[in-house]
């Protein structure tokens, strides 16, 4: 079964600036934990306990998270603020963490080819800490997502209905409607203006790859900015066999611009932070 989670978070996070100058988008918080928290706990919510972690220069922050700090843990031992600490310690006890760079940022698919050595030839999940994703009616995503793989044993998709006026910020699919909320693609197009969109169902930032996805990735060509798409390698696997996308359930928040970020602090704190569920 899929035990292995990808994290591409090598991007320069530009939208963001200047406050990712220095530190990984990935390591904003979200009230009081770094998006990349929340996407771990995702994973391990699913049963995905190998957490792979593609960095870059300037990402040191993400390795030292995700690590005992023994002072620290020292200081505060034996008093309530403990219980901080709760949830980032179940990280550390039930996950493994590895690590690779990307030394040129040449897009998502890039960063996720650079991820092959860390995961192998199985089948793996992807996501994109920006993107927060919270259920609160039940299953995370990742979870539906698991639960869809094992039926279907292809490439799985998340996808959301966008504005139709912001299909220029997403890769876009046209699929035929297969079951509840579930499509199987058949035209993809990254960052399609809406005059040239084929629908408002856009990919977010959770994935299941089948592990082909790597040598279709090897063989795209830099697409739109000189980036190495994935939209363009889920393409050809569209084509060659089968990818399935899925209108999950559940809230996405586009942590990696102001405007998602403070909707997902909000959310975060009225549902998470207030009802004391945010160790
Ligand atoms: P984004 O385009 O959202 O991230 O990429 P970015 O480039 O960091 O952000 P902006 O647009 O400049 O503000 C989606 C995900 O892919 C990762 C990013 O870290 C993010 O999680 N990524 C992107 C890489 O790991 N490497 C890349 O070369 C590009």
């Amino acid at each position: 079964m899929i035990k292995k989670c990808l994290f591409p978070a090598a991007g320069y996070g530009t939208r963001f600036l200047p406050a990712t100058k220095a530190m990984p988008k990935e390591m904003l918080p979200v009230v009081n934990k770094p998006l990349i928290q929340y996407g771990v706990e995702e994973a391990l919510d699913a049963g995905l306990t190998e957490i792979s972690i593609v960095t870059g220069r300037g990402k040191r922050a993400l390795e030292d998270h995700f690590d005992i700090s023994y002072e620290l843990e020292n200081q505060i031992k034996g008093t309530d603020k403990e219980k901080y600490l709760v949830g980032i310690r179940k990280l550390l006890d039930e996950c493994s963490f590895s690590y690779t760079r990307q030394t040129e940022m040449k897009g998502l698919g890039h960063a996720i080819l650079t991820g092959r050595p860390l995961i192998g030839d199985e089948p793996f999940a992807v996501v994109l800490a920006d993107d927060l994703c919270v259920n609160l009616e039940g299953d995370g995503v990742l979870t539906q997502m698991v639960k869809l793989y094992k039926q279907y044993r292809c490439t799985i998709v998340a996808i959301q209905e966008v504005d139709p006026q912001e299909t220029n910020k997403y890769g876009v699919i046209a699929g035929d409607l297969i079951g509840d909320d579930l499509y199987r693609v058949r035209n993809m197009v990254e960052k399609p203006k809406p005059e040239d969109a084929p629908s408002n169902l856009a990919i977010i930032g959770r994935y299941i790859l089948t592990p082909d996805i790597f040598k279709l990735i090897e063989d795209t060509e830099p697409g739109k900015g000189g980036e190495i798409q994935i939209t363009d390698a889920l393409m050809k696997q569209a084509q060659d066999g089968c990818v399935i996308a899925y209108k999950f359930k559940g809230k996405r928040f586009d942590c990696g611009g102001a405007e998602g970020y403070i909707e997902a602090t909000n959310f975060c704190f009225e549902n998470f932070y207030k009802t004391g569920k945010a160790y």
